[in-house]
């Protein structure tokens, strides 16, 4: 046989084995087809013999053609054995997931219940035209007593067991000295609440070392402990979406005269007998306490350097844990701060 005989016998080996490989399902059958052209005793095998009866120039064309059969071969039983597997893991996936079913839906977060509380304690304010300030955790002896009336000997003192990082700086144990440092800084008129985090040595089931005030102030010409009633008043009715009613109940804070502090209506029995007898929530008063409240002392304005013969204005603090608490019946503050799910899940 010639040379190019011998080349164009190669070339139709090769198409041969392509079109015998095309209908072949699985790696046994593709392997013996593979064999039958490539083994020893394979077709391609049996023109690679003839290579030696050529003439000596004429074998490398014919080697080539050889192993370029080979080479075909080869790559088209890798390329069919690796459509057989895809196809096989697809079968199995299509098998175990059922792709057209809707996905579980991933598991999202929210704002904590506090977060909550407190931006809409502060959307309710801020529809009467009250906007934020904010001051610092880490205070000074100053601003957290001594402008708001509380010298260093002073009781009222004890009324908040204070955490001192030194002498002249401690973390705040409310939020008035948001007052004080938005009275330095702006000339009335003024309207602003101040939400954030204060600190006292307490801690039992309703009292907590870390917990939430809100602060408000407002301070213009005219303002009277009415605006102050009326303010509080419209914050409880929306806060709890019910009628209830409060009570300013006479106090003495150091930086209010006259001071108050506020008790709403109990939201869980409505002060009406006969629950009232029996409630755990207000002990059978009928009210809850929520915060503290009155008219700016002029000693603060002093302080802050503004005139007390020309401006009034009022000042309120409630707990924010409080709020919710009364709201939606948690029963121990320490809910609030050990982030258990089952807890924060449920609003
Ligand atoms: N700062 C007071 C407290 O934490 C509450 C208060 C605020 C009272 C403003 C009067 C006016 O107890």
């Amino acid at each position: 046989m010639s040379a190019s005989d011998l080349i164009a016998n190669l070339e139709k080996l090769g198409d041969e084995f392509l079109q015998l490989i095309q209908p072949l399902g699985d790696e046994q059958t593709i392997r013996a087809a593979q064999a039958q052209f490539l083994g020893k005793k394979g077709k391609v095998s049996e023109v690679m013999r003839e290579l030696s009866k050529l003439a000596p120039a004429d074998r490398p064309l014919v080697g080539a053609a050889v192993n370029k059969v080979k080479q075909t071969i080869e790559e088209r039983v890798t390329e069919r054995l690796g459509e057989l597997a895809s196809a096989a893991a697809r079968a199995d996936l299509a098998r175990v997931v059922d792709v057209t079913l809707p996905p579980h839906p991933a598991p999202a977060g929210h704002l904590h219940l506090l977060t909550q509380v407190r931006l809409e304690a502060v959307q309710i304010f801020s529809e009467l035209g009250f906007v934020v300030a904010d001051g610092p955790q880490i205070e000074t002896d100053w601003h957290t007593f001594e402008a708001l009336a509380i010298p260093k000997e002073h009781p009222a003192r004890d009324m908040q067991d204070t955490f001192y990082v030194s002498d002249e700086i401690v973390l705040r144990t409310h939020t008035s000295p948001v007052q004080v440092r938005t009275m330095q800084l702006t000339p009335p008129p003024i309207r602003i609440v101040a939400p954030g985090v204060v600190y006292r040595r307490d801690d039992d089931p309703t009292h907590s070392p870390m917990f939430t005030q809100i602060e408000g102030l407002a301070v213009d010409v005219d303002i009277s402990f009415a605006d102050l009633k009326g303010v509080l008043l419209h914050f409880v009715k929306r806060f709890f979406a019910r009628d209830l009613a409060i009570r300013l109940r006479p106090s003495y804070f150091p930086f209010v005269e006259p001071g108050a502090e506020v008790d709403m209506q109990c939201s869980f029995c409505m002060g009406a007998a006969p629950a009232v007898a029996s409630c755990r929530v207000c002990k059978g008063t009928g009210f809850v306490e929520i915060g503290g409240c009155g008219m700016v002392d002029p000693e603060v304005f002093a302080h802050v350097k503004i005139d007390a013969e020309k401006y009034t204005g009022f000042a309120f603090g409630m707990g924010l844990e409080r709020m919710a608490m009364l709201r939606h019946g948690v029963n121990d503050i320490k809910f609030y701060y050990e982030g258990d799910v089952r807890f924060l899940e449920q609003f």
